[in-house]
């Protein structure tokens, strides 16, 4: 009897072919799941990393809402060629709170992990209002109303608030401050000494340059400037399995 004329026996056995179905698949589950037992951690230790503020948590849920993700990524996988394009590979600590997590599948548009300090704020602007005038073969959609929409600030502590429930270490502080830390990122005039006391390495910037109103554009900015640039990879050392 050949190969073929024996995997015909379980075709036609349901109850066989369901036993056999579980049995692989259970192989597969163990093989997936069983190592984690053995990982000391899987998620590196890292130094720098730190819960978004406000305004870059703003910007997030904007980039959620536009559905930037839909071209974007926002995981450099550990191969030679991404790593030559988009810099260091991703770890899993620089998601660690994200809720919901950004890796996306679907690349028609750049990775963006490390899209952070490598461009100026105005080429942010010119680029999310026209991206064609300045890479005239991109396919990007416009943005340009989101320098006209005022940043809706109602709910900016809900929001850290809701993220401490899911396990973001935002503390009463922070929670409480949120909005006064919001407004202080988006304008160099005001008092930052709270924001700065409250999180490290931040940016404080007029980001879309307009100083008199606070803008959507401004969140948004903030937050890709962000991305990518928190952890300290001066004093990072890969475990000895993934060197
Ligand atoms: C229809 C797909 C699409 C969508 C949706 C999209 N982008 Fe893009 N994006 C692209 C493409 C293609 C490029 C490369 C050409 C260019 O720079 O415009 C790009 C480039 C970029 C770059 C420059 C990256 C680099 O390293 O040069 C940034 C930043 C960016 N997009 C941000 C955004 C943000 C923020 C949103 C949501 C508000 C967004 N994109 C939505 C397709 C998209």
């Amino acid at each position: 009897m050949g190969l073929l004329e024996k995997h015909g026996v379980i075709e036609r056995n349901a109850s066989f072919l369901l036993i056999g179905s579980l049995l692989v698949v259970s192989i597969g589950g163990i093989v997936e799941i069983a190592p984690l037992f053995y990982l000391e951690n899987t998620i590196e230790k890292v130094e720098g990393m730190r819960p978004y503020t406000p305004l870059e948590l703003a910007g997030r849920d904007i980039y959620i809402r536009e559905g930037c993700y839909t071209c974007h990524s926002q995981m450099i996988r550990p191969f030679r060629d991404e790593v030559e394009r988009f810099g260091q590979y991703s770890l899993a600590a620089e998601s660690m709170y994200d809720h919901p997590f950004q890796w996306g599948s679907k690349r028609t548009g750049p990775d963006l992990a490390r899209v952070g300090d490598r461009y100026s704020n105005a080429w942010h602007v010119q680029h999310l209002k026209d991206p064609r005038s300045v890479v005239p073969e991109s396919v990007m959609p416009s943005y340009g109303f989101l320098a006209e929409a005022t940043l809706e600030t109602d709910l900016t502590s809900n929001s850290l608030r809701a993220n401490a429930m899911v396990g973001v270490p935002y503390s009463e502080e922070m929670i409480d401050n949120a909005l006064a830390d919001l407004m202080a990122q988006a304008d160099p005039e005001l008092d930052s000494s709270g924001l700065l006391s409250r999180y490290d390495n931040v940016r404080i910037e007029d980001y879309d340059g307009n100083s008199r109103e606070l803008t959507e554009m401004d969140a948004l900015i903030a937050y890709l400037q962000m991305l990518g640039t928190l952890v300290d990879f001066s004093t990072y050392e890969p475990e000895a399995n993934y060197r």
